[in-house]
């Protein structure tokens, strides 16, 4: 007997689209992150062990950006959604700007810019706001600390919590993700037939199954999208 639909559930999956309107680059847009870098040099274990410098570089440029940003009108029509419904943002963005923009249960599932964690042991983790990682800066163990960001090949964070939210959800709206790195992307999935189910994005590769995709932007969309659910249709 599979878990019972909640209507008042919202889940909203969201990917780098929408911090876009707030000055962060995408990752596969035209000049987004993976055209300027290699994944492979900069966000993975093997990137770490090979050049852990080149790698905390990557991250604290990231981080100086992602502090400096300012939530825009889609991040915050998420917070104002949370009057009338309990709200789940299940994030692939490593920035703060769902929680800058009010919303109080955000789900990160490739980790965040804000904290640190040590190398050693993964579960000492420390918030760090803007600040930058050094070649030097100890956890509490005496070992290095590294970006509490999930690279490549790595088990992505929080999957049992999101995997039960999205199954459970009334609503599911997906913004600004090209669904293309699983298994963040399978959870779309793991929706329910009986859900209403929304993509905004300004082009997609393939329509999830059952979505019912609106073109254009976080900013175009997303507030009219949260209007009319507040106003109950
Ligand atoms: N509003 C909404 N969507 C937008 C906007 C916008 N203003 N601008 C771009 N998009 C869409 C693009 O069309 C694309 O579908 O956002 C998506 C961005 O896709 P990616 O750059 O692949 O980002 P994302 O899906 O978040 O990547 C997933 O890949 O590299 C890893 O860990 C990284 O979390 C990231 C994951």
């Amino acid at each position: 007997m599979s878990d019972p639909i909640d209507a008042n559930k919202v889940v909203v999956l969201t990917g780098a689209g929408i911090s876009a309107e707030s000055g962060l680059p995408t990752f596969r847009d035209m000049g987004g992150l993976w055209e300027q870098y290699e994944i492979t040099e900069v966000a993975s274990p093997e990137a770490w062990e090979r050049d852990p410098q080149l790698v905390l570089d990557f991250y604290n440029a990231r981080r100086t950006q992602a502090v400096a940003a300012e939530p825009n009108a889609a991040h915050q029509a998420l917070a104002e959604l949370e009057r009338r419904y309990d709200v789940v943002v299940i994030t692939q963005n490593v920035d703060d700007l769902h929680e800058r923009g009010g919303s109080s249960n955000v789900i990160h599932v490739h980790g965040e810019l804000v904290k640190a964690r040590s190398t050693a042991d993964p579960e000492l983790i420390y918030e760090i706001g803007g600040k930058e990682i050094q070649l030097g800066d100890l956890c509490e163990a005496g070992s290095q600390l590294r970006p509490h960001i999930v690279w490549f090949g790595e088990m992505i964070h929080n999957t049992d919590v999101a995997v039960a939210e999205i199954r459970s959800a009334g609503k599911v709206l997906v913004v600004g993700t090209s669904l293309s790195v699983y298994p963040a992307a399978g959870l779309v999935e793991l929706s329910r037939a009986g859900a209403e189910k929304l993509i905004v994005s300004p082009d997609l590769e393939q329509e999830p199954v059952g979505f019912d995709w609106i073109r254009g932007t976080a900013v175009e969309h997303v507030p009219q999208i949260v209007q009319r659910w507040l106003e109950g249709e």
